[in-house]
C-alpha cells in the first residue's frame, strides 16, 4: 500500500458558510449542497476552481471529487475546454438581445433527431422548472388535473401536492421528509405515489380515477433495473387511461445512453425531460414531446424571458457533440464498475458490510451497520477529505475519472476502511468524529 498525504481542508469555507446561513435560509440553494449532508462544520463547502474532477477550496487546497460530481451536471468534467470555447463565443457575440437565439432551432432538430418519437422541444433552465412545464402541457393536453407519479421531480407545487394532508406520501420516494408547507390545501389528492417496479400501483390509481389522470410521471430507471415488462405495463396502462407518459431524464439522461436512457430501455413516452448533463454545468433544461401532446403549449402560458438567452443552447450543442465524440457512455460505465468493485473489494478486506446499488453511471454504497451506519458515512467523508478527495455514498463517473485516478480513491478508501473497522471494533468511532454525524434527511435540516 502506497501511503497518501494526509491534506486537511482549510476554514475559509466553513466559517464563510456560517455568515452564509444567518443571510441565506438554507446556507445553500440546494438541499444536496448543504455542507450538513457530508460533514458538519468541516466540509469545504465553497469552491474557487473546479477542472476535470479536482476543485479547489477558498484556500486552494486541491480535492478530487468522488461525489455526485456538480450533482450530476459535469459528465464531461469541470470546466471543459470545447464547451467552454463554445460559451466564450456565444458571450462574445451577446448572450442575450431582443431576438432569438438560432442554437434553439439546431438543438430542437438535434434531440428530436436522437428521439425519434419527439416532434417538438420547448426549453427552460433548470430540471425543477422544466418538470412543472412538462406538467402544465401534460394537463392542457388532457383538460385534467391528477398525476400519478414515482420518484423525485423537484421543489414544484404539483410533485409537494403528494405530501398534503398524509405527510408520508414523499416517504421512498428518494427524498423522503419533504415538507409541503405553502403549497395550496387545494391542491391535496391532485398528485399520487406509485412505487418503482409496483405496477398493481399505478393500476390501482388508473382504476380509481378514471377519467381524471392527466399524467404519469417517472424517471425510466434510477437505482434499480426495471423487471421484465414493467415499463411496458406503465406504457399501457397511461394509454388505457388516456394520460400523458413523462419520462423524467433529468439525471438519467446521457450518462448510460446517449440521449435518455428509455432509449435503451425501449419504451417511449409522450414527452421526456432533460437537464443537468444536457449542457456540461451550464443553464439548460429541454422538454421534448409528441406533436399532438407539445401543440397544448400554445393553449396555456409557457414564457420566461431568460429562457431565450443563448448560453444554454450553446452549451447543450457543444455538450452533445463532445460526449458522443469522447465516447462518455463507455468511459463513464467502466469507472463506475470499477469503482463498485473497489468498494466491495476493500469491504470484503475489512470485514465491513456495504450495501453497494444504483447503476455504473449513479453508483451508491451504504455501510449496512445498524445504528452505526451514519457514524461510519460521516467518518468516510472525513477520513477522505483528510486525503484530499471529496468522497460520500454516491459517485457519480465523469470523462475526467481515468482508471488511475480511481486507484488512487480506491487506495485512500482502503486506509479509510481499516480506520473504520478499528473504531467499530475498538468502540471509537465517535471519538473520532471531529463535528457532528452529517444529516440523511430533508426534515433533519429544518
Ligand atoms: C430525477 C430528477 N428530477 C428532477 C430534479 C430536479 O432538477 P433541478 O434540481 O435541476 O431543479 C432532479 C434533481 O436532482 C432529479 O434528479
Amino acid at each position: 500500500m502506497t501511503s497518501i498525504p494526509i491534506s486537511r481542508s482549510g476554514r475559509t469555507g466553513p466559517e464563510l458558510y456560517l455568515r452564509a446561513k444567518k443571510r441565506i435560509p438554507g446556507g445553500t440553494q440546494l438541499l444536496s449542497k448543504r455542507p450538513e449532508m457530508f460533514l458538519p462544520d468541516n466540509w469545504p463547502a465553497y469552491y474557487s476552481r473546479a477542472e476535470g474532477c479536482t476543485i479547489w477550496d477558498l484556500d486552494g487546497q486541491p480535492f478530487t471529487d468522488f461525489t455526485s460530481c456538480g450533482i450530476g451536471c459535469c459528465l464531461l468534467g469541470y470546466a471543459d475546454p470545447t464547451v467552454n470555447a463554445a460559451v466564450m463565443d456565444r458571450i462574445t457575440r451577446g448572450s442575450m438581445c431582443t431576438l432569438n437565439s438560432a442554437d434553439e432551432v439546431e438543438l430542437a432538430d438535434l434531440l428530436c433527431e436522437i428521439h425519434p418519437w419527439a416532434d417538438q422541444v420547448r426549453y427552460a433552465r433548470a430540471g425543477g422548472e422544466a418538470m412543472s412545464i412538462a406538467i402544465r402541457i401534460a394537463r392542457a393536453a388532457t383538460g385534467r388535473d391528477t398525476i400519478a407519479f414515482c420518484g423525485y421531480h423537484g421543489w414544484g407545487d404539483w410533485y409537494l401536492a403528494a405530501n398534503l394532508g398524509e405527510t408520508t406520501a414523499l416517504n421512498g420516494h428518494l427524498l423522503p421528509g419533504l415538507e409541503p408547507t405553502g403549497v395550496p390545501q387545494a391542491l391535496r389528492g391532485s398528485a399520487l405515489p406509485f412505487r418503482y417496479n409496483q405496477p398493481s400501483e399505478l393500476e390501482a390509481i388508473v382504476s380509481s380515477q378514471k377519467g381524471k389522470l392527466a399524467a404519469v410521471v417517472m424517471e425510466p430507471m434510477r437505482h434499480d433495473a426495471p423487471s421484465d415488462g414493467f415499463l411496458e405495463k406503465i406504457r399501457s396502462l397511461a394509454d388505457e387511461a388516456g394520460a400523458v407518459l413523462i419520462f423524467d431524464e433529468i439525471t438519467s439522461g446521457w450518462r448510460s445512453h446517449h440521449g435518455g436512457i428509455h432509449l435503451r430501455l425501449g419504451v417511449e413516452p409522450d414527452i421526456a425531460v432533460l437537464a443537468k448533463s444536457i449542457s456540461n454545468g451550464f443553464p439548460m433544461a429541454a422538454v421534448i414531446g409528441r406533436a399532438r401532446i407539445m401543440e397544448a403549449a400554445q393553449r396555456t402560458f409557457i414564457s420566461s424571458t431568460y429562457w431565450t438567452e443563448g448560453i444554454g443552447p450553446a452549451a447543450a450543442l457543444a455538450t452533445l457533440k463532445r460526449l458522443k465524440s469522447v465516447g462518455a457512455v463507455s468511459h463513464i460505465e467502466k469507472i463506475g464498475e470499477l469503482t463498485r468493485e473497489g468498494w466491495r473489494a476493500a469491504a470484503r478486506r475489512h470485514a465491513l458490510t456495504l450495501n453497494v446499488g444504483g447503476i455504473p453511471a449513479l453508483c451508491t454504497f451504504a455501510f449496512n451497520h445498524g445504528e452505526e451506519s451514519r457514524v461510519l458515512m460521516t467518518l468516510f467523508t472525513q477520513g477522505m477529505l483528510d486525503r484530499g478527495f471529496l468522497a460520500n455514498g454516491a459517485f457519480y463517473p465523469t470523462c475526467a475519472h481515468t482508471p488511475e485516478i480511481v486507484s488512487r480513491y480506491l487506495q485512500a478508501a482502503d486506509l479509510v476502511f481499516a480506520d473504520l473497522k478499528a473504531g467499530l471494533a475498538n468502540k471509537t468511532l465517535k471519538n473520532d468524529l471531529r463535528g457532528p454525524v452529517a444529516h440523511s434527511s430533508f426534515a433533519r435540516l429544518t
